[in-house]
């Protein structure tokens, strides 16, 4: 790939590749050797503890040099665009730009340039506003591969904040094309139409006891206008996963999370390391994920020698 975008355009061949490849990484195959040194740089310009920390563990194991970013004492606090940013960078040697953004699609701009503008790094997209997160995504299709070796009528619940959810996005588009059947759930007000050519809205406990995958998103609070009306313990009674809806699944049935939890919100605090719980094998397998992901990029632009 010349840059890692969003999963929209990604081909089921391709997914699975990218799965065997973390796999490989994952049960310790050896990591490519470049011919060149690679620079990469993490601009987050949202908070991040596990895209971040991930990715840069990912550069590292793969051998690339980080080169540290803080949007906050960088020239964006003058004023300096995000296409002025990046011809920096570049100008300074770096390779690969791993991006996060509150703008949705922000990267339109800078893979779509008009001569004399160009940049020839990588960009790879560690979130956008409320469009995608590829590589939880992928994180998310490897946890499930590695768990039911297919997702041929696979039944998923996603649960919760969906409006605002990257997360959602990109994986109805990823559990869809791999032959998942999907639903929804969660507040009524949050579901719409948006989603029903992905699945099918259904009240929790109507779904629950059916589901092989119970996604549950967090309530992202600082996306939401106005919170007057919000209130965590009748949300998790409503819509979360208590120990008694927990135990209505069925018993090969897992629980993912793409993080940060909401202990006591999206599910209770007991729950977090339940047998069922893959919270931290997501972790895990994002690393690993995110190093084929990186590999994808750099040699589909030929960084690393031919
Ligand atoms: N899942 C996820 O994107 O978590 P962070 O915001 O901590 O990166």
């Amino acid at each position: 790939l010349q840059h890692f975008l969003t999963v929209k355009k990604l081909q089921v061949e391709q997914v699975e590749s990218l799965i065997a490849r973390a796999t490989f990484f994952k049960n310790g195959g050896a990591v490519p050797q470049f011919e060149t040194p690679l620079y990469a740089a993490n601009l987050f310009f949202e908070n991040s503890t596990r895209t971040h920390c991930s990715f840069e563990m990912a550069e590292r194991k793969l051998g690339l040099q980080t080169i540290p970013f803080d949007p906050s004492t960088s020239s964006v606090s003058k004023g300096e665009t995000l296409y002025d940013t990046l011809l920096a960078l570049e100008s300074i040697g770096v390779n690969l730009a791993v991006i996060r953004h509150s703008q949705n699609e922000y990267y339109r701009d800078l893979v779509e340039l008009t001569p004399p503008q160009k940049l020839e790094m990588g960009i790879v997209n560690a979130g956008d506003g409320s469009g995608q997160h590829p590589s939880q995504s992928l994180l998310d299709m490897m946890t499930i591969a590695e768990q039911f070796g297919s997702f041929t009528g696979l039944k998923v619940v996603i649960v919760g904040d969906l409006t605002n959810s990257r997360v959602a996005r990109s994986n109805m588009e990823l559990l869809q094309r791999l032959g998942a059947q999907l639903y929804f759930s969660g507040p009524r007000c949050w579901y719409s139409e948006e989603f029903a050519a992905y699945g099918t809205y259904r009240p929790l406990d109507e779904v629950l006891p059916q589901m092989d995958v119970v996604m549950l998103l967090r309530v992202q609070h600082e996306r939401h206008q106005a919170e007057a009306d919000f209130s965590a313990a009748s949300y998790h009674t409503k819509y979360g996963l208590t120990e008694k809806r927990y135990a209505q699944l069925k018993e090969k049935a897992i629980i993912m999370h793409p993080g940060p939890i909401n202990r006591g919100v999206e599910l209770s605090s007991s729950l977090v390391e339940a047998p069922k719980s893959r919270f931290t094998t997501q972790m895990q397998n994002g690393v690993f994920m995110r190093m084929a992901m990186l590999e994808s990029v750099i040699r589909g632009r030929h960084l690393g020698g031919r």
